[in-house]
């Protein structure tokens, strides 16, 4: 299999795999060794249906169906249908979701260790998705910051805490009374090892983080935007750009993410499996 670096810093990409036959156990541990490794995986030109793409998925973790179950895929619920296309007055799929950096399912006690989305429907114009390397935000901190930053736990909570404005694009997407009472309170380390690697990064800096345990409010709002401006500069970032049929796979330990915004008028569908760090880790 031969895999091309997408820039400099990190995210490969391979055209040599197709996911709908199903990787045999060492084409599986070669894509498991590029996805740590490059932390961005992206396999180019499939053509997947839904239990092809479920059950790569569930190679790399136990899939955790989202909060938002109103765009679950008909057949399998573990897909959500990322999508702005308006059918017989209806969205398709959840429009707008995660324009703004974050890290998957950190609202959870336990949480996200990969998000792949399978593009079904690329706009004309954007729809890129930004990526930025936690490790490398982290390894360039003065040790004097990392030392006061090692024993700190975040408080996270589903939602962009910078923008709880529900009529905003940049909002969380939206919950549901009862959807919002399933979500609570949850702790993370700010400096977290990663679970596979081992290797320190920044975590969830920006996003549902909105505290510190035993830190004041406003300084420990200080500190978590301090490191957000930090986290997510230029040198860290990569745009990743779609085609129809990529499927790319994240790792939500060592990188932040951000969607970026598309004219509603222009179609794109995403289908979306998020896996959790509980389970074993697959092959690397
Ligand atoms: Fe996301």
């Amino acid at each position: 299999m031969k895999f091309e670096k997408l820039c400099g810093g990190f995210g490969v990409e391979t055209r040599d795999i197709d996911l709908a036959a199903g990787p045999d156990e060492s084409a599986f541990r070669e894509l498991c060794r590029a996805f740590f490794a490059g932390q961005v995986l992206v396999l180019r030109g499939q053509e997947l249906a839904p239990r092809q793409f479920h059950a790569f998925a569930r190679r790399l973790g136990p899939p955790e169906p989202h909060v938002i179950d109103q765009f679950h895929h008909p057949e399998i619920a573990d897909i959500l249908i990322l999508s702005n296309v308006i059918r017989d007055g209806q969205p398709a799929g959840l429009a707008d979701a995660g324009t703004y950096f974050h890290t998957d399912y950190s609202y959870l006690d336990v949480p996200a260790r990969a998000t792949l989305l399978y593009s079904i429907e690329v706009p004309k114009q954007g729809g890129d998705t930004l990526f930025a390397n936690q490790y490398a935000a982290y390894d360039d901190l003065p040790v004097s910051m990392k030392n006061t930053l090692e024993p700190l736990v975040a408080l996270h909570r589903y939602g962009n805490r910078d923008d709880l404005d529900q009529a905003s694009r940049t909002v969380a997407s939206v919950l549901s009374d009862e959807q919002e009472q399933k979500m609570q309170w949850v702790r993370h380390r700010i400096v977290r090892p990663h679970p596979v690697t081992g290797r320190k990064a920044l975590y969830a800096v920006s996003g549902s983080s909105f505290g510190i345990e035993g830190m004041p409010d406003d300084e420990a709002r200080a500190l978590l935007d301090e490191l957000k401006r930090h986290a997510t500069q230029e040198k860290y970032r990569y745009r990743l750009k779609y085609g129809a049929g990529d499927v790319v796979v994240w790792d939500n330990a060592s990188l932040l993410h951000s969607a970026t915004l598309t004219d509603p008028g222009d179609p794109r569908t995403l289908w979306r499996i998020t896996v959790k760090e509980s389970g074993p880790a697959p092959a690397h």
